[in-house]
Protein backbone atom coordinates (compact mmCIF):
# COMPACT_ATOMS: atom_id res chain seq x y z
CA UNK A 1 0.00 0.00 0.00
CA UNK A 2 1.08 3.36 -0.80
CA UNK A 3 2.18 5.61 2.04
CA UNK A 4 1.11 9.26 0.72
CA UNK A 5 -2.81 10.19 -0.74
CA UNK A 6 -2.52 11.90 -3.81
CA UNK A 7 -5.78 14.89 -3.87
CA UNK A 8 -6.90 16.87 -6.42
CA UNK A 9 -8.11 20.10 -4.78
CA UNK A 10 -9.82 23.53 -5.70
CA UNK A 11 -7.32 25.87 -6.50
CA UNK A 12 -9.33 28.55 -7.53
CA UNK A 13 -13.15 29.18 -9.10
CA UNK A 14 -13.34 28.63 -12.89
CA UNK A 15 -14.61 31.89 -14.44
CA UNK A 16 -16.21 30.59 -17.93
CA UNK A 17 -14.63 27.61 -18.81
CA UNK A 18 -11.74 25.63 -16.23
CA UNK A 19 -8.47 26.01 -17.03
CA UNK A 20 -5.80 23.46 -15.49
CA UNK A 21 -4.83 25.87 -12.83
CA UNK A 22 -7.94 26.09 -11.29
CA UNK A 23 -6.83 22.62 -10.16
CA UNK A 24 -4.17 21.59 -8.01
CA UNK A 25 -2.01 17.93 -7.01
CA UNK A 26 -1.77 17.67 -3.65
CA UNK A 27 0.20 14.76 -1.34
CA UNK A 28 -1.07 13.83 1.99
CA UNK A 29 0.25 10.81 4.27
CA UNK A 30 -2.42 8.20 3.49
CA UNK A 31 -5.36 8.43 6.34
CA UNK A 32 -6.04 5.64 8.84
CA UNK A 33 -9.26 4.22 9.35
CA UNK A 34 -10.47 4.68 13.20
CA UNK A 35 -12.77 2.60 14.88
CA UNK A 36 -16.03 2.17 12.87
CA UNK A 37 -13.91 3.51 10.33
CA UNK A 38 -12.64 1.52 6.62
CA UNK A 39 -9.98 2.46 4.69
CA UNK A 40 -10.93 2.50 0.61
CA UNK A 41 -8.50 2.82 -2.40
CA UNK A 42 -10.13 4.12 -5.55
CA UNK A 43 -10.40 2.21 -8.49
CA UNK A 44 -12.30 4.17 -11.20
CA UNK A 45 -13.42 8.10 -11.00
CA UNK A 46 -16.07 9.55 -12.66
CA UNK A 47 -15.88 12.85 -14.44
CA UNK A 48 -19.32 14.23 -14.19
CA UNK A 49 -21.34 17.83 -15.43
CA UNK A 50 -22.67 18.46 -12.44
CA UNK A 51 -19.22 18.63 -10.56
CA UNK A 52 -18.97 22.28 -12.80
CA UNK A 53 -21.86 23.68 -10.61
CA UNK A 54 -19.79 22.00 -7.24
CA UNK A 55 -17.03 24.44 -8.18
CA UNK A 56 -18.54 27.63 -8.39
CA UNK A 57 -20.25 29.52 -5.60
CA UNK A 58 -23.09 30.59 -7.19
CA UNK A 59 -26.41 29.44 -5.15
CA UNK A 60 -27.42 25.95 -5.62
CA UNK A 61 -28.92 22.84 -4.67
CA UNK A 62 -25.82 21.90 -3.21
CA UNK A 63 -22.59 23.59 -0.92
CA UNK A 64 -20.07 24.21 -3.48
CA UNK A 65 -16.39 22.53 -2.95
CA UNK A 66 -14.56 24.50 -0.33
CA UNK A 67 -11.41 26.58 -1.79
CA UNK A 68 -8.42 24.14 -1.09
CA UNK A 69 -11.10 21.31 -0.46
CA UNK A 70 -11.02 17.70 -2.48
CA UNK A 71 -13.15 17.91 -5.88
CA UNK A 72 -16.62 15.97 -5.45
CA UNK A 73 -16.85 12.92 -7.41
CA UNK A 74 -18.75 9.57 -7.72
CA UNK A 75 -16.04 6.42 -7.51
CA UNK A 76 -15.57 2.62 -7.59
CA UNK A 77 -13.32 2.08 -4.68
CA UNK A 78 -11.77 -1.48 -2.58
CA UNK A 79 -11.82 -1.78 0.90
CA UNK A 80 -8.18 -2.34 1.89
CA UNK A 81 -8.71 -1.53 5.75
CA UNK A 82 -11.76 -2.00 7.74
CA UNK A 83 -13.22 -1.91 11.27
CA UNK A 84 -17.27 -2.08 9.64
CA UNK A 85 -18.50 -5.53 10.07
CA UNK A 86 -20.76 -5.16 6.38
CA UNK A 87 -17.68 -4.08 4.50
CA UNK A 88 -14.81 -6.80 4.14
CA UNK A 89 -11.14 -6.18 3.11
CA UNK A 90 -11.55 -7.29 -0.93
CA UNK A 91 -14.90 -6.04 -1.32
CA UNK A 92 -15.82 -3.36 -4.40
CA UNK A 93 -18.19 -0.47 -3.24
CA UNK A 94 -19.58 2.61 -4.87
CA UNK A 95 -19.63 6.02 -2.95
CA UNK A 96 -18.50 9.92 -3.53
CA UNK A 97 -14.91 9.65 -2.02
CA UNK A 98 -13.91 12.17 -4.36
CA UNK A 99 -10.74 12.76 -6.63
CA UNK A 100 -8.29 11.41 -4.46
CA UNK A 101 -6.40 7.61 -4.14
CA UNK A 102 -7.47 6.81 -0.64
CA UNK A 103 -10.43 8.40 1.64
CA UNK A 104 -11.31 6.93 5.30
CA UNK A 105 -15.68 6.26 5.27
CA UNK A 106 -17.86 5.23 8.26
CA UNK A 107 -19.95 3.71 5.35
CA UNK A 108 -22.40 6.06 5.18
CA UNK A 109 -23.73 6.32 2.01
CA UNK A 110 -21.21 3.37 0.84
CA UNK A 111 -22.95 0.87 -1.83
CA UNK A 112 -21.54 -2.35 -2.28
CA UNK A 113 -21.20 -3.72 -5.89
CA UNK A 114 -21.34 -7.00 -7.17
CA UNK A 115 -18.44 -7.20 -9.83
CA UNK A 116 -20.55 -10.80 -11.20
CA UNK A 117 -23.09 -8.59 -12.23
CA UNK A 118 -21.17 -6.37 -14.67
CA UNK A 119 -17.86 -4.46 -14.77
CA UNK A 120 -17.54 -3.00 -11.73
CA UNK A 121 -17.14 0.58 -13.24
CA UNK A 122 -21.07 0.38 -14.83
CA UNK A 123 -21.68 1.07 -11.03
CA UNK A 124 -20.69 4.85 -11.88
CA UNK A 125 -23.06 4.36 -15.51
CA UNK A 126 -25.90 1.83 -16.65
CA UNK A 127 -25.86 0.73 -12.92
CA UNK A 128 -25.39 3.95 -11.35
CA UNK A 129 -26.51 7.90 -11.28
CA UNK A 130 -26.34 8.51 -14.36
CA UNK A 131 -28.72 4.91 -14.94
CA UNK A 132 -30.94 6.30 -12.35
CA UNK A 133 -31.35 9.37 -13.94
CA UNK A 134 -31.95 8.37 -17.47
CA UNK A 135 -34.16 5.73 -16.12
CA UNK A 136 -36.33 7.41 -13.26
CA UNK A 137 -36.29 10.79 -15.84
CA UNK A 138 -37.53 9.07 -19.08
CA UNK A 139 -40.52 7.06 -17.11
CA UNK A 140 -41.22 9.47 -14.24
CA UNK A 141 -40.87 12.64 -15.35
CA UNK A 142 -41.56 11.99 -19.48
CA UNK A 143 -43.91 9.56 -18.78
CA UNK A 144 -42.52 7.63 -22.07
CA UNK A 145 -45.36 5.58 -23.30
CA UNK A 146 -45.23 3.06 -26.40
CA UNK A 147 -45.71 4.38 -29.87
CA UNK A 148 -44.82 8.43 -28.84
CA UNK A 149 -41.62 10.18 -30.12
CA UNK A 150 -38.77 10.36 -27.16
CA UNK A 151 -36.60 13.43 -28.56
CA UNK A 152 -33.02 13.36 -26.22
CA UNK A 153 -30.37 15.90 -26.73
CA UNK A 154 -26.65 14.93 -25.36
CA UNK A 155 -27.51 11.82 -26.90
CA UNK A 156 -23.96 9.87 -27.01
CA UNK A 157 -23.72 10.59 -23.28
CA UNK A 158 -23.76 8.87 -20.44
CA UNK A 159 -27.42 9.82 -19.43
CA UNK A 160 -29.00 10.65 -23.07
CA UNK A 161 -27.47 7.27 -24.60
CA UNK A 162 -29.35 5.46 -21.87
CA UNK A 163 -32.31 7.30 -22.58
CA UNK A 164 -33.06 6.39 -26.33
CA UNK A 165 -32.26 2.80 -25.50
CA UNK A 166 -35.26 2.63 -22.61
CA UNK A 167 -37.47 4.79 -24.86
CA UNK A 168 -36.63 1.79 -27.45
CA UNK A 169 -37.54 -0.75 -24.70
CA UNK A 170 -40.48 0.50 -23.91
CA UNK A 171 -41.59 1.14 -27.23
CA UNK A 172 -41.37 4.59 -28.13
CA UNK A 173 -39.57 6.36 -31.02
CA UNK A 174 -35.98 7.31 -29.96
CA UNK A 175 -34.77 10.74 -32.26
CA UNK A 176 -31.18 11.84 -30.72
CA UNK A 177 -29.14 15.05 -31.27
CA UNK A 178 -25.31 15.00 -31.04
CA UNK A 179 -22.26 16.70 -31.29
CA UNK A 180 -20.21 15.19 -34.19
CA UNK A 181 -20.92 12.43 -37.11
CA UNK A 182 -19.06 9.35 -34.91
CA UNK A 183 -21.74 10.20 -32.15
CA UNK A 184 -24.87 10.13 -34.67
CA UNK A 185 -23.34 6.80 -36.34
CA UNK A 186 -22.94 5.23 -32.41
CA UNK A 187 -26.40 5.88 -31.58
CA UNK A 188 -27.87 4.49 -34.11
CA UNK A 189 -25.73 2.08 -35.58
CA UNK A 190 -24.69 0.77 -31.60
CA UNK A 191 -27.46 2.28 -29.35
CA UNK A 192 -30.55 1.14 -31.98
CA UNK A 193 -31.86 5.20 -31.85
CA UNK A 194 -34.37 5.07 -34.67
CA UNK A 195 -32.59 8.81 -36.07
CA UNK A 196 -30.39 11.39 -35.34
CA UNK A 197 -28.62 14.45 -36.15
CA UNK A 198 -25.40 16.32 -35.39
CA UNK A 199 -26.31 20.18 -34.40
CA UNK A 200 -22.68 20.71 -34.82
CA UNK A 201 -23.17 20.41 -38.36
CA UNK A 202 -26.74 21.67 -38.87
CA UNK A 203 -27.65 25.01 -39.82
CA UNK A 204 -31.32 24.63 -39.11
CA UNK A 205 -31.80 23.01 -36.11
CA UNK A 206 -35.55 23.23 -36.08
CA UNK A 207 -35.79 21.77 -39.63
CA UNK A 208 -33.46 18.77 -38.45
CA UNK A 209 -36.09 18.01 -35.74
CA UNK A 210 -39.18 18.37 -38.40
CA UNK A 211 -37.45 16.28 -40.75
CA UNK A 212 -36.59 13.48 -38.08
CA UNK A 213 -39.63 13.83 -36.05
CA UNK A 214 -42.78 13.82 -38.51
CA UNK A 215 -45.41 12.93 -36.16
CA UNK A 216 -43.64 16.09 -33.59
CA UNK A 217 -42.33 15.22 -30.13
CA UNK A 218 -43.85 14.01 -27.10
CA UNK A 219 -41.16 13.62 -24.68
CA UNK A 220 -38.13 15.92 -24.86
CA UNK A 221 -35.42 14.61 -22.59
CA UNK A 222 -33.51 18.19 -21.87
CA UNK A 223 -29.68 17.51 -21.31
CA UNK A 224 -28.61 20.72 -23.02
CA UNK A 225 -30.49 23.78 -22.33
CA UNK A 226 -29.77 26.55 -24.83
CA UNK A 227 -30.51 27.18 -28.46
CA UNK A 228 -31.57 23.51 -29.02
CA UNK A 229 -33.75 23.41 -26.43
CA UNK A 230 -35.44 26.52 -28.07
CA UNK A 231 -35.81 24.47 -30.98
CA UNK A 232 -37.17 21.69 -29.66
CA UNK A 233 -40.23 23.76 -27.72
CA UNK A 234 -41.36 24.48 -31.44
CA UNK A 235 -42.01 20.65 -31.97
CA UNK A 236 -43.65 19.58 -28.63
CA UNK A 237 -47.28 17.71 -29.59
CA UNK A 238 -50.21 18.18 -27.00
CA UNK A 239 -49.62 17.18 -23.56
CA UNK A 240 -45.85 16.69 -24.22
CA UNK A 241 -43.38 16.16 -21.48
CA UNK A 242 -40.31 18.10 -21.46
CA UNK A 243 -37.98 15.99 -18.71
CA UNK A 244 -35.32 19.07 -17.90
CA UNK A 245 -32.33 17.01 -16.50
CA UNK A 246 -29.33 19.36 -17.75
CA UNK A 247 -28.21 22.58 -19.07
CA UNK A 248 -24.64 21.53 -20.03
CA UNK A 249 -24.62 24.46 -22.79
CA UNK A 250 -24.78 26.98 -19.82
CA UNK A 251 -22.53 25.83 -17.09
CA UNK A 252 -19.47 27.86 -18.58
CA UNK A 253 -21.48 30.74 -19.39
CA UNK A 254 -19.65 34.14 -17.46
CA UNK A 255 -23.04 36.41 -18.25
CA UNK A 256 -26.75 34.40 -18.27
CA UNK A 257 -27.82 33.68 -21.84
CA UNK A 258 -31.23 35.56 -23.23
CA UNK A 259 -32.95 33.46 -25.73
CA UNK A 260 -36.42 33.76 -27.53
CA UNK A 261 -39.60 33.78 -24.79
CA UNK A 262 -41.14 30.30 -25.05
CA UNK A 263 -43.28 29.02 -22.61
CA UNK A 264 -46.21 29.86 -25.09
CA UNK A 265 -45.39 26.84 -26.34
CA UNK A 266 -46.30 24.65 -23.51
CA UNK A 267 -49.34 27.23 -22.72
CA UNK A 268 -50.84 25.74 -26.33
CA UNK A 269 -49.85 22.65 -26.57
CA UNK A 270 -50.60 22.16 -22.94
CA UNK A 271 -47.44 20.85 -22.12
CA UNK A 272 -45.62 20.27 -18.75
CA UNK A 273 -42.03 20.96 -18.28
CA UNK A 274 -40.70 19.58 -15.01
CA UNK A 275 -36.92 19.77 -14.12
CA UNK A 276 -36.04 16.65 -11.24
CA UNK A 277 -32.49 16.09 -9.79
CA UNK A 278 -32.03 12.00 -9.66
CA UNK A 279 -31.49 12.33 -5.69
CA UNK A 280 -35.19 12.54 -5.17
CA UNK A 281 -35.95 8.94 -6.19
CA UNK A 282 -33.05 7.28 -3.71
CA UNK A 283 -35.73 5.77 -2.04
CA UNK A 284 -36.46 3.96 -5.73
CA UNK A 285 -33.04 3.45 -6.61
CA UNK A 286 -33.46 -0.23 -6.17
CA UNK A 287 -36.59 -0.71 -8.55
CA UNK A 288 -34.74 1.04 -10.99
CA UNK A 289 -31.36 -1.05 -10.44
CA UNK A 290 -33.43 -4.11 -10.67
CA UNK A 291 -34.79 -3.08 -13.93
CA UNK A 292 -31.23 -1.51 -15.80
CA UNK A 293 -29.34 -4.72 -14.89
CA UNK A 294 -32.48 -6.85 -16.26
CA UNK A 295 -32.17 -5.16 -19.37
CA UNK A 296 -28.05 -5.18 -19.43
CA UNK A 297 -28.05 -9.10 -19.17
CA UNK A 298 -30.29 -9.27 -22.01
CA UNK A 299 -28.01 -6.82 -24.38
CA UNK A 300 -31.39 -4.48 -24.41
CA UNK A 301 -29.06 -1.91 -22.51
CA UNK A 302 -25.50 -1.14 -24.96
CA UNK A 303 -23.07 0.90 -23.48
CA UNK A 304 -19.89 2.82 -24.29
CA UNK A 305 -16.48 4.38 -22.17
CA UNK A 306 -14.55 6.98 -22.66
CA UNK A 307 -11.88 5.84 -20.25
CA UNK A 308 -8.85 8.10 -19.13
CA UNK A 309 -5.77 6.60 -17.31
CA UNK A 310 -4.51 7.82 -14.29
CA UNK A 311 -5.73 10.07 -11.52
CA UNK A 312 -3.56 12.40 -12.47
CA UNK A 313 -5.05 13.14 -15.72
CA UNK A 314 -8.66 13.49 -13.66
CA UNK A 315 -8.96 17.31 -14.45
CA UNK A 316 -7.74 16.77 -18.07
CA UNK A 317 -10.62 14.21 -18.40
CA UNK A 318 -13.52 16.75 -16.35
CA UNK A 319 -12.89 19.29 -19.05
CA UNK A 320 -12.28 17.13 -21.98
CA UNK A 321 -16.00 15.86 -21.19
CA UNK A 322 -17.38 18.93 -20.66
CA UNK A 323 -16.23 19.88 -24.55
CA UNK A 324 -17.69 16.68 -25.75
CA UNK A 325 -14.49 14.22 -25.51
CA UNK A 326 -16.48 11.11 -24.48
CA UNK A 327 -19.07 8.97 -25.91
CA UNK A 328 -20.70 7.39 -23.33
CA UNK A 329 -19.76 7.52 -19.68
CA UNK A 330 -16.24 9.45 -18.90
CA UNK A 331 -14.46 7.62 -16.90
CA UNK A 332 -10.92 7.75 -14.92
CA UNK A 333 -9.26 4.48 -14.49
CA UNK A 334 -7.03 5.01 -10.73
CA UNK A 335 -5.49 1.92 -10.20
CA UNK A 336 -6.15 -1.92 -10.86
CA UNK A 337 -9.28 -3.72 -9.14
N1 LIG B 1 -30.91 16.18 -13.08
C1 LIG B 1 -30.06 15.26 -12.63
O1 LIG B 1 -30.21 14.68 -11.56
C2 LIG B 1 -28.87 14.93 -13.48
C3 LIG B 1 -28.09 13.78 -13.24
C4 LIG B 1 -27.04 13.48 -14.12
C5 LIG B 1 -26.76 14.34 -15.17
N2 LIG B 1 -27.51 15.45 -15.34
C6 LIG B 1 -27.28 16.36 -16.48
O2 LIG B 1 -27.47 15.59 -17.66
C7 LIG B 1 -26.63 16.11 -18.69
C8 LIG B 1 -25.79 14.97 -19.25
O3 LIG B 1 -24.95 14.47 -18.23
P1 LIG B 1 -23.97 13.24 -18.49
O4 LIG B 1 -23.36 12.88 -17.22
O5 LIG B 1 -24.70 12.23 -19.28
O6 LIG B 1 -22.84 13.90 -19.39
P2 LIG B 1 -22.39 13.48 -20.86
O7 LIG B 1 -23.57 13.70 -21.76
O8 LIG B 1 -21.77 12.14 -20.83
O9 LIG B 1 -21.24 14.53 -21.19
C9 LIG B 1 -21.52 15.85 -21.42
C10 LIG B 1 -21.87 16.09 -22.91
O10 LIG B 1 -22.47 17.35 -23.05
C11 LIG B 1 -22.38 17.75 -24.39
N3 LIG B 1 -22.20 19.20 -24.48
C12 LIG B 1 -21.19 19.95 -23.96
N4 LIG B 1 -21.39 21.26 -24.25
C13 LIG B 1 -22.54 21.32 -25.00
C14 LIG B 1 -23.26 22.39 -25.60
N5 LIG B 1 -22.84 23.67 -25.51
N6 LIG B 1 -24.39 22.10 -26.27
C15 LIG B 1 -24.83 20.82 -26.37
N7 LIG B 1 -24.19 19.76 -25.81
C16 LIG B 1 -23.06 20.02 -25.13
C17 LIG B 1 -21.18 17.01 -25.00
O11 LIG B 1 -21.68 16.15 -26.02
P3 LIG B 1 -21.76 16.64 -27.57
O12 LIG B 1 -20.49 16.17 -28.20
O13 LIG B 1 -22.98 15.93 -28.07
O14 LIG B 1 -21.87 18.14 -27.58
C18 LIG B 1 -20.66 16.18 -23.83
O15 LIG B 1 -20.20 14.90 -24.24
C19 LIG B 1 -25.83 17.23 -18.07
O16 LIG B 1 -26.46 18.46 -18.35
C20 LIG B 1 -25.90 16.93 -16.59
O17 LIG B 1 -25.72 18.09 -15.80
C21 LIG B 1 -28.54 15.75 -14.52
Amino acid sequence: MASVNRQWLLASRPVGFPKASDFRLAESPLPQPGPNQMLVRTLWLSVDPYQRGRMSDRKSYAAPVPIGGVIEGGTVARVEASHLPKFKVGAIVESRFGWQDYAVSDGKGVRIVDPALAPIETALFVLGMPGMTAYFGLLEIGQAKAGETVLVSGAAGAVGSLVGQIAKIVGARAVGIAGGADKVRHVVQDLGFDAAFDYKATRDTDAEIARLCPKGVDVYFDNVGGAITDAAFNHLNERARVAMCGQISEYNAVQPEHGPRLLRQLLTKRARAEGFLVFQFADRYPEGLVHMAEWLKAGKLKYRETVTQGLERAPEAFMSMLKGGNVGKALVKVADG
